[in-house]
């Protein structure tokens, strides 16, 4: 039996998005714990969400739908953003609005601009959506090719999305590239899932450029990945046709009462936030220190590092024998590159005491 003939074409040729591997699953495979495992391959906090909750969560009308225009949540992360209501949306993690933003800009066939390396959920979805996916590499250390941008621009080109930390190189967008961008008459989505790690944004030019949607998460900074919950800043317009096509209740009432919560307690968060990135530090000198290694200075939660002459399955088979889980990647541009979340101080010790046996 086959459905081919029942399918899109598109989604027939589009292959399943290559996600990280959940701890049971590591676990599973290694035969070692899952309290001994070191995860360091999703950008996660591994200090979660830092909330006392228990008590808290029996207060959710489980059995009653959320609310479909998520007032409550909506004027929390107002208050956290400075972004007025009318401007704000959220999402079951960003993964949603990239979604989202993708059905509601492109027609198939229409162009979406991928600076590679990048997030690979904007391939996934495009694809998905029957557009046209039109990779441009960036340039020295992982900054936008301006000029090979330009130069696929034409009327059937809509869209492009800048992770800014880039995930899985950590750099920003300079503001002059982004104003560039603005200027050429595509949506331009600024993605600042990790935005608390850098503290840098461009949500002040919104009102500046209709284009112009910035897209944010809980995942990383909040500890939240498993509860999904992101959100878009952008002008009034966009968010009430993001709200036409989401789905009514794609905030579930946990994300949406852990998300609050975690706002009211944003100070204590901020302080695993510094601790992370200390930590990223670290890897980052002691990566610097080998000779034939290429790392890059990053923004973010994590650090990219190009193996040279060593062969990056064989360090990523080592760690893995030891419980330390890190990213690899197929893509063609960083192929013997790892990426190494940032982990707790305990963790970087472990890693590092590895990393130093096997570099
Ligand atoms: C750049 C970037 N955007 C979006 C996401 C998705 O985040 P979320 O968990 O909010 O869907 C990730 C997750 O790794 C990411 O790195």
């Amino acid at each position: 039996m086959s459905i081919d003939r029942y399918l899109r074409k598109n989604i027939k040729d589009s292959p399943a998005y290559d996600g990280v591997d959940p701890s049971d699953k590591l676990s599973d495979e290694s035969g070692i714990t899952s309290e001994e495992i070191i995860k360091l391959n999703a950008n996660e906090n591994p200090f979660g969400s830092e909330l006392n909750l228990t008590k808290n969560l029996s207060q959710i009308n489980i059995h009653e739908y959320p609310d479909p225009n998520q007032k409550r949540l909506r004027k929390a992360l107002s208050d956290y953003t400075g972004a007025k209501f009318e401007k704000i949306v959220a999402s079951s993690g960003s993964d949603e609005l990239i979604d989202i933003l993708i059905r509601l800009f492109l027609e198939p066939n229409d162009k979406l601009i991928d600076a590679q390396p990048t997030f690979g959920m904007y391939e996934f979805f495009a694809k998905i959506q029957g557009a046209e996916v039109v990779s441009v590499k960036r340039g020295k250390d992982f900054g936008l090719d301006l000029e090979g941008i330009t130069k696929i621009l034409d009327d059937k080109t809509k869209m492009i999305f800048i992770a800014s930390p880039n995930n899985p190189t950590g750099n920003i967008v300079e503001k002059e590239e982004l104003i560039y961008l603005l200027k050429q008459n595509i949506i331009v989505v600024v993605d600042e899932t990790y935005f608390e790690f850098c503290g840098q944004s461009y949500m002040n030019l919104i009102d500046d450029f209709e284009n112009l949607i910035i897209i944010r998460s809980f995942s990383k900074w909040a500890g939240l990945a498993g509860l999904r919950l992101g959100y878009a800043i952008t002008n009034t317009e966009i968010i009430k046709r993001i709200i036409q096509i989401k789905q009514p209740y794609n905030i579930n009432s946990a994300a949406e009462f852990v998300a609050i919560e975690a706002m009211k307690n944003k100070e204590k968060l901020y302080e695993k936030v510094k601790i992370l990135m200390e930590q990223k530090d670290m890897i980052y000198s002691f990566l610097k220190k080998k000779n034939g290694i290429k790392v890059y200075k990053s923004n973010a939660n994590f650090v990219l590092c190009d193996l040279g002459k060593l062969n990056a399955n064989e360090i990523f088979d080592g760690l893995a024998s030891k419980g330390i889980f890190v990213r690899k990647f197929s893509n063609q541009f960083i192929d013997n590159s790892l990426r190494i979340s940032a982990g707790t101080p305990d963790q970087t010790r472990k890693l590092l005491q590895e990393l130093d046996l096997l570099i």
